[in-house]
């Protein structure tokens, strides 16, 4: 057996190995011992760390490989607002701030003269990196730009993060900010591996998974998973554009990004100096189309001031600091033929319009399909079969038809009309009066209305059933099983393994799936309802205030709308669906079999709790609570728990062994410290 003398120092030098080629691999893309060598390592370490669990670092590069599950992200406040960046979409725009710059800077009788950087505008999530002692402490999402997320454990699996750093002239404790981002292959890899996921389900009768819509949103879906062990296969990657400390020596932006390279950070290269509006705007120029050959996508440049010593006499606006300006490049446009025009009909009967197009490649990827809205956006176009379009790619995700390039259409060419009828079902379309959709008014009969209700009620967020897909509610309903989201829970197995492709399995698996979804909250089922206009919060809201269906189904107008936030027009909406028979028969059905048509009472918070509108910090270790029942308790009884301790904190409980630096802290700003007995007595 080995002493843990022994173990200890192993640990210490396979870490500081560990460390050196990661860094070389992720950071100087070389690296000087294979892959094979390099898991034998990392493997060697997690064998001592689980044997001897004591010796494991907080920041030990076995984080990397993630396994942390976090059931929900403390929220934790900025030390320094993250504000976001004011915008210009023209030379004109940035001497015009130039212009602002040099005036302020008068006044303030500054003799100086400055310079610039120019940075690329890195499209990702934003995110603030504490250290302290040279190690990583916390990693934190922008939130609304006062409060974050902490999501340290994710971030701790992004390699080029360092967890440990080294180097001169380090604070003891300091911020850096930084963009999270997925680079564009990992992007795309990640879609054809969705891509063949989705195959295997479908032959297991499972639901289909849904492609990442871009690489930015999903880096930000992927910093919030739960599983730190995916997080960590997905190979986020990190640049670092910004620093805060407390009493820095750097003179220059310039040299704070050289610092952060020094120290191990991950910096893009593709920052210049500019001394003048000319060099700003050849900067701008040079990268408007080699900016596409970057690993992960950019928007835009960002122009700092420089000189570091100037920032606080330029100062900020609530939103943005003065000296510091983003260049937004302009969507991309392309232009190509409208092939055909078809018209799709929405769960809700909406009816959009869909133009086909001849494939192009915008902005990295190929657009074959655009939305067209409305039909007053037809008609404001003059759309015509055969036209030459121009489509855009905004941030958004469906690319937009922004105009029609009139000359060389044919006398022949026809115009696009909007339909009179439903394609789907055949009834006549209306259109409400001051709305600018169409809709199909035949919600009970419309096959995509069906279908659509049972895939809202099965989605997540609702009942939340994935043994199912579209792709197999389309199958059920075109047996004639499955025309209610009731019919779901009559479902028989039998009649199922009859199909091809179900074997006893999968079949297993969508009843279970079917069976377990009796377990979900009332609120959930109120929202998979799918009654008009009562989305996600209004159903929560609803759920809380009338705490069963029976409640909410008798309530009247008056009692609806005396429930805050809650409009005539969602009264009205609740009033119209409990009054309709065929419904109040599928309520029946759905109580018949078990779903949850009350709030349980653990679901109700007490907002009258002793601790409403209260925030705490905990730290230490408690006599009559684990830490997760105290943090249960806190917001049972209308507090909230945040992890790190800020002057709008209310109390530090600080049981035993509670942390010296969150007490030091705490009385330095006045933050009122609690005894677990304290906490007893204020919580009677
Ligand atoms: S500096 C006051 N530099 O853009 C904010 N931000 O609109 C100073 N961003 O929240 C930020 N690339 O998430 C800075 N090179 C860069 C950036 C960058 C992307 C993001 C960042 C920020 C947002 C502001």
């Amino acid at each position: 057996m080995m002493s843990k003398v022994e173990a200890a120092k192993e640990i210490s030098e396979l870490s500081e190995k560990i460390r050196y080629h990661n860094r070389k691999y992720y950071m100087e893309h070389t690296s000087e011992i294979s892959d094979y060598e390099f898991d034998k390592m990392l493997e060697r370490l997690l064998a001592l760390e689980a044997e001897f669990p004591d010796l494991k670092e907080k920041n030990s590069p076995t984080q990397r490989v993630g396994g942390t599950i976090s059931k929900e992200f403390p929220t934790v406040a900025h030390r320094y607002p993250m504000l976001s960046l004011s915008n210009s979409y023209s030379e004109t725009d940035i001497s015009d701030f130039d212009v602002r710059l040099r005036k302020v800077l008068a006044k303030a009788e500054n003799e100086n003269d400055f310079d610039y950087i120019c940075e690329m505008k890195f499209d990702g999530v934003a995110i603030s990196l504490h250290y302290e002692n040279g190690s990583l402490l916390r990693a934190v999402t922008r939130g609304d730009g006062i409060q974050g997320d902490e999501i340290t454990a994710n971030v701790r699996t992004i390699r080029s993060v360092p967890l440990k750093i080294t180097g001169a002239n380090i604070p003891d404790y300091f911020e850096v900010r930084g963009e999270i981002f997925l680079p564009r292959k990992a992007f795309e890899r990640r879609n054809q591996e969705i891509q063949k996921e989705n195959e295997q389900r479908k032959a297991e009768g499972k639901k289909q998974l849904t492609l990442l819509a871009n690489p930015r949103n999903a880096a930000s879906g992927t910093v919030k998973m739960q599983d730190s062990s995916v997080v960590a296969q997905r190979r986020l990657d990190c640049f670092v554009y910004d620093m805060y400390a407390e009493n820095m020596t750097f003179e220059t932006h310039a040299q704070v990004l050289e610092s952060l390279t020094a120290w191990g950070f991950k910096v893009s290269e593709t920052y210049e100096n500019c001394k003048t509006l000319d060099d700003i705007f050849a900067y701008i120029k040079k990268w408007d189309e080699k900016r596409h050959s970057l690993p992960l996508d950019t928007d835009g440049v960002v122009i700092k001031v420089n000189q570091l010593e100037l920032r606080p006499l330029l100062g900020a606006t609530a939103k943005s600091p003065r000296w510091a300006v983003a260049y937004k490049y302009k969507t991309e446009s392309k232009t190509t033929i409208l092939q055909k025009v078809e018209f799709q009909v929405g769960r809700t009967g909406a009816v959009t319009p869909v133009a086909y197009l001849k494939p192009v490649q915008i902005a990295g990827t190929t657009v074959k399909r655009a939305s067209l809205h409305n039909q007053d956006e037809i008609e404001r176009l003059d759309l015509h079969l055969g036209d030459l379009v121009s489509i855009e790619k905004g941030g958004e995700i469906i690319p937009k038809v922004t105009g029609v390039v009139a000359e060389g259409r044919k006398d022949s060419a026809q115009k696009v009309a909007f339909i009179t009828h439903c394609p789907e079902c055949g009834t006549a379309l209306v259109r409400p009066e001051g709305e600018a959709a169409h809709y199909c008014p035949n919600e009970k009969g419309c096959p995509p209305q069906i279908k659509g209700r049972i895939e809202h009620f099965i989605s997540r967020g609702a009942m939340d059933i994935d043994s199912i897909g579209s792709k197999t509610i389309a199958l059920f309903y075109a047996q004639g099983w499955l025309n209610t989201v009731a019919d779901l829970y009559e479902l028989e197995g039998e009649r199922i393994l009859k199909l091809p492709n179900f074997k006893e399995k999968s079949v297993q698996n969508i009843l279970e799936g079917i069976e377990v979804s009796k377990k979900r909250s009332f609120k959930n089922l109120l929202f998979g309802l799918g009654i008009r206009y009562v989305g996600k919060t209004v159903a929560e809201k609803l759920a809380l205030h009338f705490k069963s269906m029976e409640k909410l189904k008798q309530a009247s107008f008056e009692e609806l709308i005396a429930v805050p936030e809650i409009g005539e027009r969602i009264a009205q909406s609740l009033l119209d669906y409990f009054a309709d028979a065929d419904n109040r028969e599928l309520l029946e059905r759905l109580q018949a079999r078990g779903l949850p048509f009350e709030l349980l009472e653990s679901e109700i918070p007490t907002t009258s709790g002793a601790l409403s509108g209260k925030s705490f910090v905990i730290s230490g270790t408690y006599e009559n609570y684990e830490r997760d029942e105290l943090k249960d308790l806190i917001k049972q009884l209308g507090g909230r728990v945040v992890s790190a301790i800020s002057g709008k904190v209310d109390y530090l409980l600080a049981g035993d062994k509670a942390g010296g630096s969150k007490l030091e802290k705490a009385e330095k700003l006045g933050v009122k410290i609690l005894s677990e007995e304290e906490f007893e007595n204020l919580k009677a």
